[in-house]
């Protein structure tokens, strides 16, 4: 059973979603509530939408509940991308990838005019690395070369290891995920997005830096929306 955070915070997305467009769906726990609410508009005829799955678990929801499959091929520029987060910061920068998948999240986020978060409060921190390891996803080749790197930058590298399998985590890619523990918060997720970047064999990062336009914040008794643009005014 989806909490009602989730809930209310996937039914304030909803009401955010073109009558008629090509969107990116993220995914996550949120996003398959969010999917499911999709499924449900598109069945009444209400909303005419297709999506680009982010993950082989987004693509298996549209499938459940009927939501029209399409690529980045044919749609290389996407209206919105719906994504779930594992940490907001006050800047709206994300950690993901708490579930395996941010490098083709990423991509789908990136192909999209606007992204749309949707998260319970439980996900906003004044700085990212708070609560949640920051995971990379890495070329299996790499991971001994990597994970030298990583420790000589004073931070903590830990191999995911797979649940009901022997052995690491692999990816919709095929590569491992490394989850990175940080001796303090970190202060410029931007910098060190690059840094990780740089290291070859790194992929890609789950640190989403000035991505997010909305995060669409579920709570006990409804929701709230976080707009980058209120953000950004209030910086200057
Ligand atoms: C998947 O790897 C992630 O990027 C998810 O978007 C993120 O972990 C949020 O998932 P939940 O909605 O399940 O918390």
């Amino acid at each position: 059973m989806a909490s009602v955070e989730k809930v209310n915070a996937a039914r304030s997305a909803l009401a955010r979603i073109p009558e008629k467009g090509v969107l990116g769906l993220g995914s996550g726990s949120t996003v398959a509530v969010f999917a499911r609410m999709l499924g449900e508009r598109i069945a009444e005829g209400i909303i005419d939408v297709s999506v680009v799955p982010s993950s082989y678990q987004a693509y298996n929801l549209a499938i459940q509940y009927g939501i029209p499959l399409t690529t980045l091929d044919i749609h290389p520029e996407l209206d919105m991308t719906i994504d779930g987060a594992d940490e907001v910061d006050r800047q709206l920068n994300l950690t993901k990838g708490g579930g395996g998948a941010l490098f083709q999240e990423k991509i789908v986020a990136f192909a999209s005019r606007e992204m749309i978060v949707i998260v319970d409060e439980s996900k906003l921190v004044e700085k990212l690395g708070s609560r949640f390891r920051v995971p990379i996803e890495v070329l299996p080749f790499a991971v001994g070369v990597v994970t030298r790197k990583i420790r000589t930058m004073g931070i903590t590298p830990i191999l995911r290891e797979a649940k009901q399998k022997m052995g690491p985590v692999v990816t919709d890619n095929g590569n491992f995920i490394i989850d990175l523990e940080f001796p303090k918060p970190i202060d410029s997720p931007q910098e060190l997005a690059v840094q990780l970047k740089m290291i070859p064999g790194v992929v890609e990062t789950g640190l989403f830096v000035g991505m997010a336009d909305e995060v669409h914040v579920g709570t006990g008794d409804g929701s709230y929306v976080i707009l980058r643009h209120d953000v950004e005014n209030k910086k200057t």
